[in-house]
């Protein structure tokens, strides 16, 4: 659905997309190579917001990256962020309803979408309509919060950032384990992951949280926490990171989905 965000929340939209593409670089690049993106011809990256990942999309393929989002004050982003890219063609449109003809690419990608789609089989049915036989559906992570490990535990604060939080913010939670069957259900041969093994270090955890404490505060206070409340739980948590024993862990589940029919 086409957003309506302040300059302000859109310059943070944008920087979280940055910072994210940053950090689960590690995770994607090695499904691009699986999925054999380098010899494909034609590449939808659906969903693909500030350009971010479709910056890393272009640069492991020698072939065109369409790519394409509701949001116009993305798409906008993406044009100034994605210049000089020769191979990137970005267009408006809903995941939905993908406005191409059947069997029109080799591989169809998303990147955190499904996530926060109303319809995520739909989304998945429309880009297994979109490639052609033998071609591929990748969704390249999307995360469980629901298979969270975090320590130390703190009961007030660890279900509102396992769930909560996305589901007030209208997104799916647990989307990391319907993958499977989404890809099934859209006619895939799916072969099913988690890309993150790697648990991020204390310092790591520590420079996220510093990026993002505006975010934290203000997911715990619309769960309700005074302010007070939020400070006590920053102690701790803080202290925890300090003493080096902190674990937080979520999984970023991947798909990579063949369309029956061809060559491979
Ligand atoms: C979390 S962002 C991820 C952006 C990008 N793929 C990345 O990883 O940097 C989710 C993106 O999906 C887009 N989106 C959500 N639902 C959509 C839909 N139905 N059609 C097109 N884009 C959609 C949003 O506008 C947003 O840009």
């Amino acid at each position: 659905m086409p957003h309506n965000r302040s300059p302000e929340e859109l310059h943070h939209f944008i920087k979280k997309l940055e910072q994210q593409a940053l950090e689960t670089a590690e995770e994607r690049h090695p499904l691009y190579i699986r999925a054999g993106l380098k010899d494909a011809h034609m590449v939808l990256d659906v969903g693909c917001g500030s350009g971010a990942v479709t910056k890393d999309v272009a640069a492991h393929t020698n072939g065109t990256v369409v790519a394409l989002d509701d949001a116009l004050d993305l798409i906008d982003t993406a044009r100034e962020i994605l210049t000089g890219l020769e191979n990137v063609v970005l267009m408006a449109g809903d995941a939905h309803h993908l406005p191409f003809r059947d069997e029109t690419f080799d591989i169809a990608l998303c990147n955190l979408v499904l996530m926060w789609s109303e319809h995520p089989q739909q989304v998945v049915s429309e880009m297994a309509r979109v490639v052609r036989p033998g071609g591929r559906v990748v969704a390249s992570l999307e995360p469980d919060f629901g298979g969270k490990i975090h320590w130390p535990e703190n009961e007030q604060v660890d279900p509102i950032f396992a769930g909560e939080a996305i589901r007030r913010r209208g997104g799916d939670p647990h989307i990391g384990r319907k993958l499977r069957m989404l890809f099934v259900r859209a006619g895939l041969d799916a072969e099913v992951g988690i890309g993150n093994q790697r648990i991020w270090s204390c310092a790591e955890d520590r420079a996220s949280y510093t990026r993002s404490r505006d975010f934290y505060w203000d997911v715990l206070r619309r769960a309700g926490l005074s302010d007070r409340e939020i400070r006590t739980w920053e102690q701790e948590y803080l202290t925890s990171l300090d003493q080096g024993i902190q674990v937080n862990f979520f999984p970023q589940f991947y798909a990579i989905g063949t369309k029956r029919g061809g060559q491979g």
